[in-house]
């Protein structure tokens, strides 16, 4: 059988998504019925971070530990990947030793070689230019919260960084209209916005992108290896903050997300994930639930 990734969103088919958020659902379920479940006795993922992590580590080595696996941290602090051992050899030493890998990083191509040259499923736990995980969370949440998401209006406010290239993924995967409001400059990727054209829409003000929303969703000014921007781009983002007043103009029954870690005062208001619109902590928790079901999809028990 060959070894399914998953690097970004289109790895996997509408499908396939559509049944991993599902599973999701199903699996947080079970947890919470006290269900033990545990089909990866035997199995280890190894757990790869360049870059720090607070939601992701815990969320996959508490969930592999569920499933009754276990889960090696790496740190590039401490391994000779962070002393220069070529990716491809490193791909290769390490996939002959687990069954399932996932890696936080930052160039999207080193995590491309790594599964090139990886003997097992390699899932990307966020790249400078993607963050597929958190995606399933979010569409996971949603589908929770409101039912289905194809057909919405899904506004991004902010930096067009990895979280907002996901999105236009999953406008894409699973049929939604995305409007992106950013300053000049700061827009997604290029070829991906060429390439969904049909999709994603930029405008330049949050209250224009908000208007009839039914999900609203930001993140950070200065993701993971751009804080010597931070100054810069807290004055470029002025009035792309998140708020309540903002979340007025979207639907009334819209709700907003955000990935965490959030900074009050800068992309979102004080008092902004404490405003009942919010979903933020139950999407947090759904990290755990849907990369349950995304290393169940990839790592099926018959598959040893
Ligand atoms: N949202 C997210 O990926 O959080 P961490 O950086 O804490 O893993
Ligand atoms: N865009 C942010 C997401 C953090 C989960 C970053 O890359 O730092």
């Amino acid at each position: 059988m060959k070894t399914r990734h998953f690097l970004t969103l289109l790895d996997l088919t509408p499908q396939e998504l559509q049944q991993v958020i599902a599973r999701a659902t199903v699996l947080k379920a079970m947890r919470n019925s006290g269900e033990i479940y545990e089909p990866m006795k035997n199995k280890v993922l190894g757990m790869i971070f360049e870059k720090s992590s607070t939601r992701t580590r815990v969320s996959f080595e508490a969930g592999m530990a569920q499933l009754g696996g276990q889960a090696i941290f790496l740190s590039s602090r401490d391994t000779q990947l962070g002393r220069g051992e070529p990716v491809e050899d490193s791909a290769r030493v390490i996939s002959s030793m687990l069954d399932i890998i996932m890696i936080r990083t930052f160039e999207h191509e080193k995590l491309e070689l790594f599964a090139r040259y990886s003997k097992v499923p390699v899932i990307n736990a966020l790249t400078d230019d993607y963050h597929p995980c958190q995606l399933l969370a979010d569409m996971q949440t949603y589908t929770e919260h409101r039912g289905s998401i194809a057909g919405k209006k899904v506004v991004w406010i902010g930096d067009g960084n990895n979280m907002c290239n996901s999105y236009i993924n999953a406008a894409r995967q699973l049929d939604f209209q995305l409007v992106v409001a950013c300053p000049k400059g700061f827009e997604p990727d290029s070829t991906l916005c060429a390439a969904n054209a049909d999709r994603v829409t930029i405008v330049r003000t949050p209250q224009e992108a908000a208007k009839d929303a039914d999900l609203i969703v930001t993140d950070v000014w200065a993701s993971m290896g751009q804080e010597e921007e931070q100054k810069e781009r807290m004055e470029k983002f002025v009035g792309y903050q998140v708020s309540p007043a903002l979340m007025d103009l979207a639907h009334e029954d819209a709700i907003f997300m955000h990935c965490l870690p959030a900074h009050r005062g800068e992309e979102i208001s004080e008092d902004m994930l404490d405003d009942p619109r919010s979903v933020v902590f139950d999407e947090a928790e759904n990290r755990l639930h849907a990369q349950k079901a995304l290393m169940e999809f990839l790592l099926p028990a018959n598959n040893s």
